[in-house]
């Protein structure tokens, strides 16, 4: 029996549990669970990979190779995995989303050169007598196309969340026509590879997705920065399956499909979420106009409290809701956050959190740190489930939030976040807001929160003064 049956029965093993690993993470209760499934299933396709390679005709200096770029690029792979912060994740998942499409690109250009050299070969002569020649053009520069963008848009994405460019998004005149216009050239010259294959349209193909891929993420401003990393998940997985299809590599579609769709959806309801529309999102901002901006805006002046202050309002507290932001995680003040909310509750007062969808720089990045520090799930709620009763509540702290909390993009229709749903905190009868300075947030819009009469400024790490306030108490 040929090694690839029992190679193809171990993809199909690794497939289902790649669907598997899905399952688990939906909750979090069974994400580890997930997340084993997924690594047993990435462990078992990369062998499987590997036998395949050996009982092709690769051996000696080609076999070593192979083995010694998979033990590199574990090694890296696990060295960054264990040293990254929390805080770090979705610029770390952009950059892996870039080698996806990086890889995608040079696979399809693998495709192409392989065919090409061999014009009167094997290869080209059982594509061309199964009729799929045509075929196998059209899926290079398809490969080359979802991989070039993808490429080029992580980049952006990671320079942007990483803050080494500005969040704001680049409004080039005529950025729509830009886009549509990249997308009918591209359609021409994939009429041209097929019909006349040769290195010109392909290379032409390669940088215009290049620099489609880079205009379309820089289109996008900050706040709707986390649709961008889920649609570059899903961006990702379309470029590992059409890569499948090229190397014919069964797990490959499968992987590349699961991830495909589900960041699509994960983008989906994410577009939903924060009321922005997704067709919008995924063509670069589509529709979108710069927004006339509040930067010079004179909101008054604010009020600050001290530790002991927010202790003493705290102590005479019925109610209080607790709505953390990216700052909570900045200074890992989660597990003080969980002390104050024992504290708080064992004196019989009423805690429960308040999550934004994007609050922090991930899906869940709240829900997962304060997990981590031991809060009852059932305290935790999302944005629609507490939203109707801040008006009931004697205090809420704003624990390093900012756009999450924004008054502006629900009564200001010039502000660049309008239209996204925000918790309404200042519904509340006191608002105390733990931050370092009257920085704004990460989508760089002023929040008219910190001036409003009820609400105070706490000013210094969030870890410090949650601390702070413990000892006063
Ligand atoms: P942000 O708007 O990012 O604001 C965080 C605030 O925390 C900042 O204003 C900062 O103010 C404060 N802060 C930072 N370090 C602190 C520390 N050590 N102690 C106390 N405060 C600290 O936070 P948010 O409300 O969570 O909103 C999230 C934003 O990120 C949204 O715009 C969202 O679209 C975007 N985003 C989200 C995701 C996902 S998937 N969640 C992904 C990418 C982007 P100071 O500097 O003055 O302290």
């Amino acid at each position: 029996m040929s090694v690839t049956v029992p190679a193809q029965a171990a993809y199909l093993v690794a497939a289902l549990l790649f669907i598997a690993a899905l399952a688990g993470l939906s909750k979090h209760e069974t994400a580890k669970v997930g997340l084993r499934y997924g690594m047993a299933g990435m462990a078992i396709a990369l062998i499987a990979t590997v036998w395949l390679a050996v009982d092709a005709d690769i051996e000696g200096l080609g076999l070593v190779l192979l083995v010694v770029a998979v033990a590199v690029g574990a090694a890296i792979g696990i060295w960054r995995a264990r040293i990254v912060e929390m805080t770090g994740m979705p610029e770390l998942i952009a950059l892996l989303h870039s080698f996806v499409g990086l890889a995608a690109v040079l696979v399809g250009w693998n495709g192409f050169l392989l065919v090409e050299d061999d014009l009167d070969g094997e290869e080209a002569r059982h594509l061309d007598l199964i009729g799929t020649l045509g075929i196998h053009h059209a899926e290079v520069m398809i490969g080359v196309f979802i991989g070039a963008v993808t490429f080029t848009g992580s980049i952006v994405a990671y320079l942007k969340l990483s803050g080494k460019i500005d969040s704001k998004p680049l409004m080039l005149p005529g950025k729509n026509l830009i886009n549509v216009g990249s997308l009918v050239v591209f359609a021409g010259l994939t009429v041209w590879f097929c019909a006349s294959p040769g290195i010109v349209p392909l290379i032409l193909a390669t940088v215009l997705a290049l620099a489609l891929g880079w205009h379309l993420v820089a289109s996008i401003g900050g706040g709707d920065m986390p649709v961008v990393v889920s649609m570059l998940n899903s961006y990702s997985g379309w470029a590992a399956a059409a890569s499948g299809f090229l190397l014919e590599n069964d797990a490959l579609i499968i992987t590349g499909a699961l991830v495909g769709s589900s960041g699509a959806y994960l983008s989906y309801i994410m577009c939903q979420a924060m009321n922005r529309s997704f067709i919008s999102v995924i063509a670069g901002g589509f529709g979108i106009e710069a927004p006339a901006g509040d930067g010079d805006t004179d909101y008054g002046e604010h009020r600050e409290v001290d530790a002991e202050g927010a202790a003493e309002l705290l102590k005479s507290a019925k109610s209080v809701i607790i709505t953390p932001g990216y700052g909570m995680a900045v200074a890992q003040a989660q597990h003080g956050v969980a002390d104050l909310t024992r504290r708080l509750r064992d004196a019989g007062v009423e805690v429960r959190f308040g999550i934004h969808p994007v609050a922090g720089r991930l899906p869940g990045h709240m829900n997962v740190l304060l997990a981590e520090a031991k809060v009852p799930y059932d305290i935790v709620l999302e944005m629609d489930e507490i939203n109707d009763d801040f008006a009931e509540t004697s205090v809420v702290l704003v624990i390093g939030a900012n756009d999450t909390v924004n008054p502006a993009a629900a009564d200001d229709p010039s502000s660049p976040i309008a239209g996204m749903p925000v918790l309404h905190v200042w519904e509340a009868e006191n608002v105390i807001v733990f931050k370092r300075s009257m920085a704004s947030g990460y989508a760089g819009v002023q929040n008219p929160l910190f001036f409003r009469e009820n609400t105070q400024m706490l000013f210094g790490d969030a870890k410090d003064r949650v601390e702070d306030i413990l000892k006063a108490l």
